[in-house]
């Protein structure tokens, strides 16, 4: 039997969760003042009737929808000239983690004198900019996995060095987020089994990235419980609102939690989305056996208590490795990289920029670029047996 959630939190920004919620999407402009709001959404949703709704509901309200996946600093400079264009006040965030990240940026840049990668996260640079130059947002995430409607970041393409660069500033977090499942009930199996399982793998990566983060683990924890019951759900039943509305919320978890870092699987998706395109949550549930293998000997001790978490028999480490790779063909990931367009010639390459990659420092055992070179090549061959 199926239930209704219906909730607003203050945690980690105010959430208005539940179905039907896009009804309130005027009231969240109000609340913060927007009465024009630019409306950020993916290439792919600009005819969708959930956009074109959201666009009747507000009344002022524009849309921009050039936005690509893996957004490149060119869809940012697009759309700010747009904002700037139309005198806009605010922005409704609309998507999946593409549009989401792309709106939060071009919120940010639209009072900023200095250029966009002045603003990457290294260091104190966020320090840089001026926060009365950022505008408000309302996230309203139409995937559940990146959990971009609760994160302070946005991930931009650099064309030019072909890396992903995260921009970073803590009032880059959306002031409103409105979660409704009903708009994610049209997402196909695959697009919703790949972007689950990029929730799962930041549950899981901030679960074993080292510090003491207590709150983080546990927000983790949960995450990934509910996505073991609720993803196979929502792929096998999409119109399981139930799981829609769960998978929302593991979603809105996962990022919250990488507060505390996040690791290999990251490090090394991140050069692989940037050099061939690949779809970020699908690269990720590709990744994350090989990764997990690496990092046995510095993790055995979290495994067990994931494992005992998700009620997983025998011997810790070996019962979730299997659960992994079973949970993948349930919800038909591929097995290899290889299986979804990357060859094996730029292993190397990777590999320095997966060592490079911010969330590298979060992985829990250490990797050099030769070692992630490794797990790299091992991904693509599928070979799972790859020595530490
Ligand atoms: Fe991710």
């Amino acid at each position: 039997m199926s239930v209704i959630l219906k909730a607003n939190w203050n945690y980690p920004t105010t959430v208005w969760a539940g179905p039907g919620r896009i009804a309130e999407l005027p009231g969240a402009c109000s609340a913060l003042g927007i009465k024009r709001p630019l409306l950020v959404t993916d290439e792919g949703l600009r005819e969708a009737p959930m956009v074109r709704r959201a666009l009747g509901l507000v009344a002022g309200a524009r849309l921009f929808a050039r936005v690509r996946g893996n957004p490149v600093a060119a869809n940012i400079d697009e759309g700010l000239a747009a904002y700037r264009a139309g005198s806009h006040d605010g922005v409704i965030a609309f998507g999946g983690g593409s549009a989401l990240d792309a709106g939060k940026v071009i919120a940010f840049m639209s009072g900023q004198t200095r250029p966009l990668w002045d603003f990457e996260d290294v260091g104190d640079w966020w320090t840089r900019a001026d926060p009365k130059g950022i505008a408000p947002v309302v996230a309203v995430p139409t995937t559940a996995g990146t959990g971009s409607e609760v994160g302070r970041a946005g991930v931009v393409l650099n064309e030019e060095t072909h890396q992903k660069k995260i921009i970073f500033h803590p009032q880059m977090m959306p002031r409103v987020v409105i979660s409704d499942p009903e708009l994610t009930v049209g997402l196909p199996p695959a697009i919703t089994a790949a972007t689950g399982m990029d929730a799962f793998v930041h549950c899981f990566e901030a679960f074993c990235a080292p510090g003491f983060h207590p709150l983080a683990d546990g927000v983790a924890l949960e995450g990934m419980r509910l996505i073991q019951t609720y993803l196979p759900r929502a792929c096998e039943h999409g119109a399981d609102i139930e799981a829609r509305s769960r998978m929302l919320a593991a979603a809105s978890m996962g990022a919250t939690a990488f507060q505390k870092g996040l690791g290999g699987v990251h490090a090394i998706a991140h050069p692989v989305g940037a050099h061939y395109n690949t779809h970020h949550g699908l690269t990720n549930a590709v990744l994350l056996p090989y990764v997990i293998t690496y990092n046995r000997p510095a993790i055995e001790g979290k495994l067990a208590v994931i494992a005992r978490l998700l009620d997983l028999k025998g011997e810790p480490f070996g019962a979730l490795f299997e659960w992994v790779l079973g949970f993948r063909r349930r919800l038909k990931i591929p097995q290899t990289l290889a299986e979804i367009g990357v060859p094996v010639e730029d292993a190397e390459l990777i590999g320095r920029e997966a060592a490079l990659d911010p969330s590298a420092c979060g992985n829990p055992q250490p990797a050099d670029a030769a070692a992630y070179a490794r797990i790299f090549r091992a991904a693509v061959k599928g070979d799972l047996r790859l020595p530490a």
